[in-house]
């Protein structure tokens, strides 16, 4: 979770779609699928609020693109869920944050909650004093991770592990068969055979491989995912703001860079329920 912080300047002026008071929606997005994992905990915790959520999955992966290509889409995304009156953003995506929540920030006059990997947590629960971090190439090799490992990382040792292949599984819809599971073992069987007794999701993908990573890690292993965190941290900001949370149940809208009809289909299984998706299209 990130805090805030900084001068921001004013957000664009467009007003495409723009409504007023608790009924703007919040905007979250990520590279893809993802970033309903936390979409799931932003809904648990704010019932009545209108959520846009944006997966760039026709550009995901974004773990092995670079830094720059990332901010790129970061900011179109961003400008537009800006025009669609977000009142607030989530980046639901661990390597967007690292690339891109800065400037975001800078460019936005607006509430901006991002992902990191919970190794804060991790470190105090470990009681083997081994953590493993699971997370995408572009996070681990970040200057943010550098740091976050610097912060708190001195009370254990810390593992990192990429999982290249992983997300384009998940993006492809498939959970739990052969070829994730050989890969999601690949990942977690050296941080578990070097004495990790803590595993820290630290991309917003992965929490839906949890059942498999159950299976894997044993009930011994605790595994963090931070999407309940960040849903909370939101809620702050908001009411922080005096953001009113409003009232009565809220509504959720889709949109995709890649072919909508891919993620309508995946939407009853990772969502809980079937739903329309919109096409995003930027304007940059
Ligand atoms: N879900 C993303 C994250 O949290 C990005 C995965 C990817 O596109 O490589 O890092």
């Amino acid at each position: 979770m990130e805090p805030h912080s900084g001068e921001r300047a004013p957000p664009p002026s467009s007003g495409r779609g723009r409504v007023e008071g608790p009924a703007r929606p919040i905007g979250v997005f990520d590279s893809g699928v993802g970033g309903l994992t936390v979409l799931r905990h932003v809904r648990a915790v704010l019932p009545a609020a209108n959520l846009l959520y944006v997966a760039d999955s026709a550009h995901a992966p974004y773990g092995d693109k670079s830094a720059a290509f990332i901010e790129a889409r970061a900011l179109a995304i961003a400008e537009f869920l800006v025009e669609r009156g977000a009142r607030a953003l989530v980046v639901a995506c661990n390597t967007a944050t690292a690339a891109a929540i800065t400037v975001l920030r800078s460019r936005f006059e607006l509430p901006i909650v991002g992902m990191e990997p919970a190794v804060k947590p991790a470190a105090e629960a470990t009681r083997s004093g081994v953590i493993g971090v699971l997370a995408t190439s572009g996070t681990l090799e970040s200057g943010k991770f550098a740091e976050l490992v610097q912060r708190h990382g001195s009370q254990a040792r810390v593992l990192v592990q990429p999982c290249p292949g992983l997300v384009e599984r998940i993006e492809a819809g498939d959970l739990d068969g052969p070829q994730t599971r050989s890969l999601l073992a690949a990942c977690v069987e050296p941080l578990l055979a070097a004495g990790a007794d803590t595993l820290v999701l630290g991309c917003t993908h992965y929490p839906f491989l949890m059942p498999l990573l159950r299976q894997l890690a044993g009930p011994r292993v605790a595994i963090i995912e931070p999407g309940a965190a960040v849903a909370r941290q939101l809620a702050r900001r908001l009411a922080e703001t005096g953001d009113a949370l409003g009232e009565g149940e809220g509504s959720e809208r889709f949109y995709s860079s890649a072919e909508p009809a891919r993620l309508e289909a995946l939407l009853p299984r990772l969502w809980g329920r079937a739903a329309a998706v919109a096409p995003f299209v930027s304007g940059r």
